[in-house]
């Protein structure tokens, strides 16, 4: 794990930044007097009413109250968590992040390097692109590609190409010298068995590069296009700046084409993502190759409120529905649905939305089953409820999934279930529970807000009066607690 990243760095960073430009370079804006002016890129509007202050390096929406400074833009506007914004508004700066010592293992690498490493993944992913156009085999792999009913436009936005045939065509294109040769290597586009002779790692496949959540390549799938030649996926192995169980296919994408998530859908496979997005359902994710992880399921609930896990219907899907549940239980805040979808034996969802179409594939997402329906069918399918012994064997297995519950609403809901099934109350159940509930609604109704913290800091600390801005601008933000902490202000 890095360090913290120290708060010098950040006021500079803010100090370095400046919010009309970078707003500008995202959304445009208009001169408007001593402002800039846009419509809103956080809701729909026909006539302005977003505005940049450079002054008070600020932007505010009167329409629906979005507001802050450069790195809660960034964070709102390219939906990123703060470090990566950070490191996003890092980057354009050409600064390196530094972090506070003591936690990182082994050299860190200078934004230079990891700049160089998301170059070169970003030329190979336009070679692969060129190649679909311009190889000798174009015209094969243009015709596979359009035999699984893929447009042009989709390709496109997917980034999808073509790994020549050859054994050095990447090599030769992007390995000019001895350091990029190792470089290619070091990114597993490249293989090396005897030192110094280099080859491409994927070769005769189909290439779907895969985009961490700001966009950058970072890793790559290759589909084989005809049989027995080997396996049908090969996928760039884990480098310095590839984790495979954090990243999910299609996630990038999916923020690109809405505003704001309402739903995501996980599934299985690279070709059901594109095949979905092709249909018009611009919002389905994989995991790459593996079941969906604990880090899959966070990073999806900080990216929108209702999750929708689609699988197949037999067993091995079942298998991967219960772990994705399992998963997701930590992070069931108030407001957050996970939900399940099973497929017709011998389908998935490339093939099915290809036959039914957009409309019937999302009636089936419409219907999907709660969560809580999933986890009550799977335990008593396994445990005989007709006798004591079982409800007491579903008991002992509902409570542990109940307390990684953060939502009281659904750990509730579960007792209340499970109480009708083993004829206990509700009351009785929650005595069983070992988190204390009491501790968690406490701790609910006492978020630690910026604002709190603020109002705590200031009583603590009087003196810090002297470094709070401008009181008028702060009179100005539309934020709860604001006149507490201006009343403080004052009196100290
Ligand atoms: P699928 O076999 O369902 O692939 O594997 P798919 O995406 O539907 O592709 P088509 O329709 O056969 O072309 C699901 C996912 O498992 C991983 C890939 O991420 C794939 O998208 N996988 C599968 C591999 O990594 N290697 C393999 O050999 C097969
Ligand atoms: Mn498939």
């Amino acid at each position: 794990m890095a360090g913290k990243i120290p708060r010098n760095f950040i006021d500079d960073l803010l100090a370095r930044t400046d919010i009309v430009e970078l707003i500008d370079s995202k959304v445009g804006l208009k001169k408007a007097g001593k402002d800039y002016q846009a419509c809103c890129p956080f809701h729909n509007e026909k006539s302005p009413s977003f505005t940049v202050s450079q002054d008070k390096q600020f932007y505010h929406c009167f329409g629906c109250g979005a507001n802050g400074n450069a790195i809660s833009f960034v964070m709102e506007y390219d939906k990123l968590e703060f470090v990566d914004a950070i490191e996003e508004l890092a980057s354009i700066l050409n600064l390196d992040v530094p972090r506070e010592q003591g936690s990182s293992n082994g050299p860190e690498r200078t934004a230079e390097q990891k700049r160089s490493d998301y170059d070169l993944m970003l030329h190979s992913a336009r070679f692969y692109q060129h190649q679909l156009k311009h190889h000798a085999n174009s015209a094969t792999v243009i015709d596979y590609v359009k035999g699984r009913g893929l447009s042009g436009e989709t390709v496109k936005k997917f980034m999808i190409g073509y790994a020549p045939s050859e054994w050095e065509g990447l090599c030769l294109q992007l390995g000019r010298n001895k350091e990029q040769k190792e470089q290619l290597v070091e990114l597993k586009l490249a293989s090396e068995k005897t030192p110094g002779r280099q080859f491409d790692f994927f070769r005769d496949r189909l290439m779907f590069p895969i985009r961490d959540k700001r966009g950058r390549v970072i890793a790559f799938g290759g589909r084989v296009m005809q049989a027995d030649q080997g396996p049908k996926y090969l996928n760039s192995p884990e480098t310095r700046i590839f984790h495979k169980g954090f990243e999910l296919y299609g996630l990038y994408e999916a923020k690109q084409a809405h505003k704001k998530l309402d739903h995501v859908l996980i599934v299985e496979g690279y070709m059901d993502v594109v095949a979905l997005s092709e249909q018009g359902i611009e919002y389905a994710v994989a995991a790459l190759g593996t079941a969906t992880t604990a880090e899959h399921m966070h990073t999806l609930f900080r990216t929108t409120d209702r999750v929708i896990c689609c699988y197949d219907g037999d067993r091995a899907g079942r298998d991967a529905a219960w772990r994705a549940l399992e998963n997701a239980l930590p992070y069931l805040n108030d407001g957050k649905a996970l939900q399940f979808v099973f497929l017709p034996d011998g389908e998935d969802p490339d093939s099915l939305v290809q036959k039914e179409g957009k409309e019937a594939f999302e009636q089936r997402l419409a219907s999907a089953d709660d969560f809580t329906k999933v986890l009550f069918n799977k335990l008593s399918q396994e445990i005989d409820l007709t006798t004591d012994a079982g409800k007491a064997k579903l008991l002992s297995a509902v409570l542990p999934l109940v307390e990684k519950i953060p939502s009281e609403f659904y750990q509730e809901n579960l007792l209340e279930h499970l109480g009708r099934l083993i004829g206990r109350t509700k009351e009785q159940l929650n005595n069983r529970l070992k988190t204390p509930k009491q501790q968690h609604s406490i701790e609910r109704k006492f978020k630690i807000t910026p604002m709190r913290r603020a109002i705590g800091l200031l009583i603590q600390h009087p003196n810090l009066a002297h470094a709070v801005p401008y009181l008028p601008d702060l009179a100005q933000m539309n934020i709860a607690g604001i006149e507490l902490l201006i009343r403080f202000l004052t009196s100290c």
